[in-house]
Formats: structure tokens, sequence, C-alpha cells
């Protein structure tokens, strides 16, 4: 459907998959939102302040803006420094909301995207390996940002199929160190990686296609690192419909849990294995 009617005819909505097997961010608005980011330069310039858009994306408060850049600089460990061009460059496209941080305008997105290199340098010792993959990577800006910290060499990031358009629109805007290649889980083969990244997404997609995940990119991961927001018993509104803790416990390389730092939603936290032994956050 073109972009235009759904200018037209508002309420409409559009899915990528059947009603069970929908991530909770194939809601119906969504995707005409990232529909219309690619189709139209116009909306691409503006697509980090589209309503629909930020019911999934580009919503990271001021407050925890703050709290990422806290961390970045209580930990000095370089990544705010080395960063800096791509904070920059990163927030020239897509007209994000920013705010003020001690006489900077800094996008908190991008910040917390920065404080999640920083949690990867911190339990990898810097060695993140150079095949990285990321389930759900939105508009490939934690892929800009470890593409600069890291130099990471292949970044392959899997996403809804209208949304690596963006991805490929977002990345193309920039000159990168590496490559990065998008797949859908369905045109995907069975493949191993160094590292996978997941925030917000693998933990959002139901039971069904969670385990397609785990068997066809994370069981063969050396290294993990996922953002959750179900599995836990008592995580209100998701639980029945995404593996649980113990299940992801059989499934999965064996892994530790560390607490989100600031935890963006009760009962959040992160997965992690293939670290250094007593590494912290
Ligand atoms: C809440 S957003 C998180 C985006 C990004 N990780 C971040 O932290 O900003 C969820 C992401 O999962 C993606 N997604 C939805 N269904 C998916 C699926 N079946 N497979 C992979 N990604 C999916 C969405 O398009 C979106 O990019």
């Amino acid at each position: 459907m073109s972009y235009y009617l759904t200018k037209l005819l508002p309420g409409l909505k559009e899915y990528v998959a059947s009603a069970d097997l929908r991530s909770d961010s194939d809601n119906g608005s969504y995707l005409l939102s990232v529909r219309r980011a690619v189709a139209s330069y116009r909306h691409f310039e503006n697509f980090k302040r589209d309503k629909a858009y930020n019911k999934i994306l580009e919503h990271v408060s001021r407050e925890d803006g703050q709290i990422y850049l806290d961390v970045l600089k209580s930990r000095d460990d370089g990544i705010l420094e080395a960063a800096r061009p791509t904070l920059l460059q990163s927030d020239v496209i897509g007209n994000p909301r920013k705010y003020d941080y001690a006489g900077e305008s800094l996008s908190p997105t991008t910040l917390r995207y920065l404080k999640v290199a920083s949690d990867l340098k911190r339990l990898f010792g810097g060695q993140i390996g150079s095949k990285i993959a990321e389930i759900g990577g939105g508009y490939g800006g934690q892929a800009l940002v470890c593409d600069d910290v890291f130099k990471t060499e292949e970044y392959h990031i899997f996403d809804l199929p209208d949304v690596t358009r963006l991805v490929s629109r977002y990345l193309e805007s920039f000159l990168m160190h590496g490559s990065y290649v998008t797949h859908t889980l369905n045109a995907a083969q069975v493949d191993s990686y160094d590292l996978i990244i997941s925030n917000y997404a693998f933990s959002e997609v139901p039971k069904a296609v969670q385990s397609a995940y785990v068997r066809k990119v994370l069981a063969q991961s050396k290294r993990g690192y996922l953002t959750m927001n179900s599995g836990k018993s008592d995580h209100a509104g998701r639980e029945g419909a995404k593996l649980t803790l113990a299940e992801l416990e059989s499934m999965l390389p064996p892994f530790e849990i560390y607490d989100e730092h600031p935890v963006t939603a009760p009962h959040n936290y992160i997965i992690v294995w293939g670290h250094e032994p007593g590494a912290t956050l």
C-alpha cells in the first residue's frame, strides 16, 4: 500500500506476520511509519520524531539519558571520546529529540547505544570479535556505534523486511569502517557469530520465533548480550507468549544475569555469556 494512501486513511493497520507470530512492535502502525521513512526523503529526515515510530523506538527519556551519560563519564573507558564523532554524526539523520546535557545537545537514545557499547567493552575485555549479529536492530543505531567504537568487520542485522530497508537507508547515509548485512529470520541460514546482541527485541517476539532465533543464531554464538523485557514469571503482560527464564536456560549457552541500569521497565534484566569471569557492570 502506498504511504500516501496511509496518510489519507488514518487508522489503517499493516502487519508483517500472521497474528500468532507477531512481535510486540508489529502493532499495525509501526510498519507504516517505517514504510513512510523508507519511501520519502521528507519523512526520512524526521523519522525519529514520528509518533507511531516513537511508540517502539526513540523514546528514551531525558532522565535516563542523563544516567547513561553519568555511567559513561564515571567509567572513563574512552567510549564517549571515541564515539563523539559518531554521536554527532548519527544524530544529524532523522532529526532525533535532543536535550541539553551540561551545555551539549545530545540524543538520549544515542547515549543508550554508547552505554551498551561500554557494557560490551567491560564484559568482553574489548574483544567482541569481528562477526557480530544483532536481532531487532531498529534503524541501525547500535550497529553504527559498534562500527565506530570496535571497528567491527561484519555486522549482521536481523529484523522485519521493511525495517531492514530502513536500516540500509540509514546506514548508507554514513561511511562505515566495516560492512553490514541485513537478514530476515526466514531468509537467513544457520550461522555462528562472535557476538549476538539483542536489546528489547529477542524478548519481544513470540515463543516460536524466539525458538527459531535460538536455533539459527543464538545457540552457535560465542558471546551474547541480550537486554530482556520478558522471561521472568512475574513480568506482567508478556508471560505465556514468550520463553521463560527456565526455558532460556535450557536452550541458550550457559549465561549469567546482570541488572539493567538504569532499569527501564520492572523485571528487565540482561543475559550475558562468553564474558570474562567476574566482569561487572
Ligand atoms: C523495541 S525495538 C528495539 C530496537 C533496538 N534494539 C534498540 O534498542 O533501539 C524492537 C525491534 O525489534 C524488531 N523486530 C520486531 N519483530 C522482529 C522479528 N520477528 N525479528 C527481528 N526483529 C524484530 C523491531 O523492528 C525493532 O527494530
